[in-house]
């Protein structure tokens, strides 16, 4: 159950008021009769609700692909600094959070969702879900990083990293593709071998890539195919 105006602002409807002047204009119904009320409370699930006519469908989980910028915080809600889920607007749903963390510097593609089982999924370490980063370095890579860096590395944990992908697109720029999400994994596997990130992006994630028509700071939802290849990353 939910109130009727957050059910309507969260299907972009409109703001708070204007969303109450629409119920007060009946333009709204619920299974049949007007509301008669913003603050009602309906069945978000079973109840049909029509605006101007029309009904309106809740969707119980939403996928959206964000081009994370720079300097905002993986997190939902944070006291001090700016969210990722900050960046959808005030009427973006109460329960959506990033599938997994980039660090505040780092930007790309972040996955945002409310969809709990999913996000599991996609983080469990059993699955070896892609993710693949575009970076920066201080300098160039010899055939020996490449080496290392594909066939496992110790960055103080308890077993090396796993064989990652290396390619070479300029003297300084690499695309490193990596099977795990280890804590600021990229920048500790260049250090393990005496090098250093000064920029990093993830590129693409599950099996998608990051669209490039989205800037710094835009999202959008996921499509069905996309949900689809999603759904399909690697399985245990
Ligand atoms: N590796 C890092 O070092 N940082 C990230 O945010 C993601 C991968």
């Amino acid at each position: 159950m939910m109130r009727l105006d957050k059910f309507l602002c969260e299907l972009n409807t409109g703001s708070r008021s204007q969303v109450k002047a629409y119920v007060r204009q009946g333009m709204v119904t619920i299974n049949g009769n007007p509301a008669t009320s913003s603050d009602q409370k309906i069945d978000e699930l079973s109840d049909e609700i029509l605006f101007r006519g029309k009904r309106l469908q809740y969707q119980r989980f939403v996928y959206y692909m964000l081009n994370k910028p720079a300097g905002v915080v993986s997190a939902s809600r944070d006291d001090t600094q700016r969210t990722v889920v900050s960046l959808l607007g005030k009427n973006a749903r109460e329960d959506l959070f990033p599938v997994g963390r980039l660090d505040k510097d780092v930007t790309g593609f972040l996955l945002l969702t409310n969809d709990g089982e999913l996000a599991h999924r996609l983080l469990s370490p059993k699955r070896h879900v892609d993710k693949i980063y575009r970076a920066v370095l201080e300098h160039a890579l010899t055939p020996e990083d490449i080496r290392s860096l594909e066939s496992g590395l110790d960055i103080g944990e308890e077993r090396p990293t796993l064989p990652a992908k290396v390619t070479v697109l300029e003297k300084e720029v690499i695309l490193l593709t990596l099977r795990e999400g280890k804590f600021h994994q990229v920048k500790r596997m260049l250090q393990a071998v005496g090098n250093r990130v000064t920029a990093l992006q993830r590129i693409a994630f599950g099996g998608l890539c990051l669209d490039p028509c989205l800037q710094p700071g835009e999202y959008r939802e996921l499509t069905g195919q996309e949900l689809d290849i999603l759904r399909k990353a690697p399985a245990d």
